[in-house]
């Protein structure tokens, strides 16, 4: 009895210590002057945290998808309408040719072997998404209005690696195979 509470403890102190990494992670990211962002979430893998504020009359979510990258990487976050997983993901990708100039591109993930053709989303985006690239990281700055104005989603993201400014496939191991999750822009 006493080893069992002493496993629950330790467990509830892990979960707490837990859930305040987490917070302090993403809560002192600092953003360009003139954005902010409400909630935030550390994901769990690839380096990444998503910020967001959530606008109920409307049913949009302004959102910073921040993850880690070399600057020969890409990285990308998005929604899928439809499923969990990438195939049918709705995504922003992020990516920076030779210059160093950041580009955004919107696809839909038709495939697990997409064509990452830049075309309109399955969702209103009312805001044309931008991204930067500093310090180690890439954020993309977009607006989306939540598709069936609900507030839970399946979402995704990813890095991988670039060659001359193109997009190669992701690893398909290992942390690249957890970066998705059920959010609830509500919560958090
Ligand atoms: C976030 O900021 C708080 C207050 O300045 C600080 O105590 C904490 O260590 C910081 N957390 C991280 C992960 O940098
Ligand atoms: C949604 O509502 C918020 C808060 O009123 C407003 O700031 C934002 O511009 C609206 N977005 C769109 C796309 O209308
Ligand atoms: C979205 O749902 C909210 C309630 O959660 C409602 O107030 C709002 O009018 C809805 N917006 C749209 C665009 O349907
Ligand atoms: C995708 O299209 C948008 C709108 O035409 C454009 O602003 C953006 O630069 C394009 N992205 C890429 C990576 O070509």
């Amino acid at each position: 009895m006493a080893r069992f509470l002493v496993i629950v403890a330790t467990a509830v102190l892990l979960l707490v210590a837990g859930a305040t990494a987490q917070r302090q992670g993403c809560e002192n990211a600092t953003f360009p002057a003139g954005r902010s962002f409400e909630r935030c979430n550390t994901l769990p893998v690839l380096g990444a945290s998503l910020h967001w504020t959530y606008h109920a009359a409307n049913g949009t979510a302004e959102l910073a998808f921040r993850a880690t990258s070399g600057s020969a990487g890409w990285v990308a976050w998005g929604i899928n309408p439809v499923g969990a997983g990438m195939a049918g993901s709705n995504v922003f990708v992020a990516s920076q040719g030779g210059s160093g100039a950041v580009s955004v591109l919107t696809t839909i993930l038709r495939s697990t072997a997409p064509a990452l053709d830049n075309t309109t989303l399955q969702f209103d985006v009312p805001v044309p998404p931008t991204a930067e690239y500093a310090a180690g990281a890439y954020t993309i700055y977009a607006t989306v209005a939540l598709p069936g104005n609900s507030t839970q989603q399946n979402t995704v993201w990813q890095a991988g690696p670039l060659s001359g400014g193109d997009i190669l496939p992701h690893p398909t191991s290992g942390p690249n195979l957890q970066s998705l999750m059920r959010l609830d822009f509500l919560s958090g």
